[in-house]
């Protein structure tokens, strides 16, 4: 067969992106090398939308008249899954769930499909990383019913929608996107090419029958959805699984959500039988006692309309290099560069000669700047070798004058940390606090005054 070469495309494995001639770096994520030609192998109807698929010419309406779908939600009754994915799975849904390797995204599977199986309610796993009796150890390990769930060892496409469009599932789960292939494209599984073309098959077969389809995709290690990237736009819903290795903990987070809120959390602990439920999050990211400790300030994080508190650890000591470490898990290092060069131009501290560590405690990442003053005050504290109380709280963002800007939520974030027995709270000065928070509350404008009260 001659090549049509008007039609052959290079794919940036990375991100997704496409361009007509092959390129070194990537313009849009940067990535090198990561240019790959796809043969235009395209088979007839690819490419075609669901939304025109069915053979009917389209029609215009007034938007107004349009009839709503009635779709149903099932929940698992895993509340921690159910709430971020919006209450429950709704019916004939396109879901992707991404994570590192080993994270736990085959077991968090298991245990909804096991949860939704049931009379009335088929369920296929489709697994081609694991052999079925690794699914079924691990399904018995996990010491949930396994009864209602039908399983497919498969890697080829083409065949998955065979057995399933023979069984009619209600819910379909797909253990990875990764492994799958469809047998008309020559390039190997895991491919950008192989992955968006089995992504567009496996959506056209949520659309057409009906079915709830669920899709793993594994996630490099830079936190890209590589490969299924390019799945993001085509999914309802992308939700990602996330935590350290060493720890048990386990948060799910929705990226994307068409049912629902995109900032919800769930969290869950790793244990020896599967994932369990932490309705309690806040008492495993600080430490029970509350007593006094230097260079450890509390502060509350919103994960959507979730309050959790937190425990952002400093460690600040003299460098015996020439140019010091700044080193953070937990918390962005370039923020922490910043709120470095904040304190030692507002407050005089040095600080350029020392080395920083900084730890948020529990394997949690801090992704919002309310948590400044927590990490700018336990900076302080452990270079004045002063230490805090344990019952004292931090909210609010420092700007570069120094001066502590207002935050959302503070009612929520005030709220727990009453819950969890703080005694007094540091927030921005002229913030709105209705009602009594039960706590005593100190209202300040500039990172100066809670040094002189706290540390000073
Ligand atoms: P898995 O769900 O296979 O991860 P993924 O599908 O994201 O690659 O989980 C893998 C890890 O979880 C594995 O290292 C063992 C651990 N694990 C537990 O700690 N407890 C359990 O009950 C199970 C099933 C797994
Ligand atoms: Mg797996």
């Amino acid at each position: 067969m001659v090549k049509d070469r008007m039609k052959s495309v290079y794919v940036c494995e990375n991100c997704g992106y496409e361009s007509p001639r092959w390129l070194g770096r990537c313009p849009v994520c940067g990535a090198w090398n990561s240019f790959k030609e796809v043969s235009s192998e395209r088979k007839k109807g690819e490419g075609r939308s669901w939304l025109s698929g069915g053979g009917e010419r389209s029609t215009r309406v007034k938007l107004s008249q349009v009839r709503g779908e009635e779709r149903g939600r099932v929940a698992t009754g895993i509340k921690e899954f159910d709430r971020v994915i919006g209450g429950g799975i709704p019916e004939g849904a396109f879901i992707l769930i991404g994570g590192d390797p080993g994270i736990g995204k085959s077991t968090l599977l298991l245990q909804v499909a096991s949860r939704l199986a049931g009379p009335g309610r088929k369920v296929l796993y489709v697994t081609g990383e694991e052999s079925l009796s690794q699914l079924r150890e691990k399904g018995e390990r996990l010491g949930i019913d396994l009864n209602g769930i039908e399983a497919l060892a498969e890697a080829d496409l083409e065949r998955i929608l065979e057995v399933a469009s023979e069984f009619s599932p209600d819910y379909l789960f797909v253990d990875s996107i990764q492994t799958v292939y469809h047998p008309s494209l020559q390039s190997i599984p895991g491919t950008v090419s192989q992955v968006r073309e089995c992504g567009a098959e496996l959506l056209r077969f949520a659309k057409r029958t009906g079915c709830t389809v669920i899709i793993v995709g594994h996630v490099t290690k830079d936190g890209t959805l590589a490969g299924p990237r390019t799945l993001e736009h085509m999914v309802d819903a992308v939700l990602f699984f996330e935590g350290e290795r060493t720890s048990g903990l386990r948060i799910l987070r929705s990226i994307k959500n068409r049912f629902g809120s995109v900032d919800e959390i769930g969290v869950f602990e790793m244990g020896d039988r599967g994932l369990v439920e932490v309705e309690n999050p806040s008492f495993l990211f600080i430490s029970e006692e509350r007593r006094e400790r230097t260079g450890v300030a509390l502060t509350a994080l919103l994960e959507g309309v979730r309050p959790l508190l937190v425990e952002v650890q400093a460690l600040v000591l003299s460098s015996p290099f020439a140019v010091p470490q700044r080193t953070a898990t937990g918390y962005d290092v370039k923020r922490l560069s910043m709120l470095l060069a904040v304190l030692e131009k507002r407050t005089g501290l040095l600080l350029r000669k020392s080395d920083v560590f900084i730890n948020v405690t529990g394997g949690i990442r801090i992704n919002e700047s309310a948590a400044d003053l927590g990490v700018a005050v336990a900076i302080v504290s452990s270079r004045k070798k002063k230490p805090l109380s344990g019952t004292d709280l931090f909210v609010g963002e420092v700007g570069l004058g120094g001066e502590i800007r207002p935050v959302r939520g503070l009612a929520q974030r005030l709220r727990e940390a009453r819950r969890m027995g703080m005694k007094r709270a540091f927030v921005p000065a002229g913030s709105k606090i209705d009602g009594d928070p039960g706590i005593e509350i100190v209202g300040i404008n500039d990172i100066n005054e809670v040094i002189e009260i706290c540390v000073g």
